[in-house]
């Protein structure tokens, strides 16, 4: 059984879909141990502590320095000693240590297919916007290991989602999040947790 850590920031839809395929046996060999947050006001927070897991939030805000904050982070996650860490809507550029001390065990999810619509500056709805301001007619979700770039990690799932003729940012993100987003996020999880992932020269393989 693997142990997660769930980073986020907002909502938490993600991190409510990866409960739910946990609980339904969708997701298995694996449990979320924490919930961290750097926003105290996080739904997410909420959902977790609903499910009976720990939720903490570590805000930049409560401390005079941000190496303060990091250290203070990095700190709780390390007590949890987590297997796997999940980027599920977490806002914060994550710094070298945290990296470093989890390398290859970090993974995000992006809403679009990388390399479109990805890097700095490519977040929630500016992501979407930046994909009807282009007119794509297909875009989607990325699950990627993180390293030291911007969304340039190995990629592990992919799953495309059609754009629609009179789509809003809003009507796209929903679409995207719902078709692929909450489905390849768990899978992702599933698929590491039962030894099916692995990253050679940067490309991963899947064995199912
Ligand atoms: C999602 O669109 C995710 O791809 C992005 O941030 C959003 C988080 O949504 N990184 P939620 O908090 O999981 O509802």
């Amino acid at each position: 059984m693997i142990k997660l850590a769930v980073l986020v920031s907002g909502g938490g839809t993600n991190l409510q879909a990866l409960m739910d395929a946990l609980e339904s046996g969708s997701v298995t060999n694996a449990e979320i141990s924490v919930v961290i947050s750097n926003n105290k006001n996080a739904y997410a927070l909420k959902r977790a502590a609903e499910h009976g897991i720990d939720a903490i939030s570590i805000s930049p805000k409560d401390y005079t320095d941000r190496v303060l904050f990091e250290e203070a982070f990095l700190n709780c996650l390390n007590e949890y000693s987590p297997d796997l860490v999940v980027l599920a809507g977490f806002l914060v550029v994550l710094w070298k240590d945290l990296i470093r001390r989890y390398s290859g065990r970090i993974i995000n999810i992006h809403p679009s297919l990388i390399p479109s619509f990805c890097g700095k500056g490519y977040y929630g709805l500016k992501v979407h916007e930046a994909a009807l301001a282009r007119g794509v007619k297909v875009t989607g979700a990325t699950v990627h290991f993180v390293d030291e770039g911007t969304d340039t990690g190995p990629i592990i799932l992919q799953k495309a989602v059609p754009v629609q003729q009179g789509d809003s940012p809003e009507s796209l993100q929903k679409r995207v999040m719902e078709q692929a987003e909450w489905v390849i996020l768990p899978k992702a999880v599933d698929l590491i947790a039962n030894n099916k992932v692995s990253v050679t020269d940067g490309m991963v393989t899947i064995t199912e």
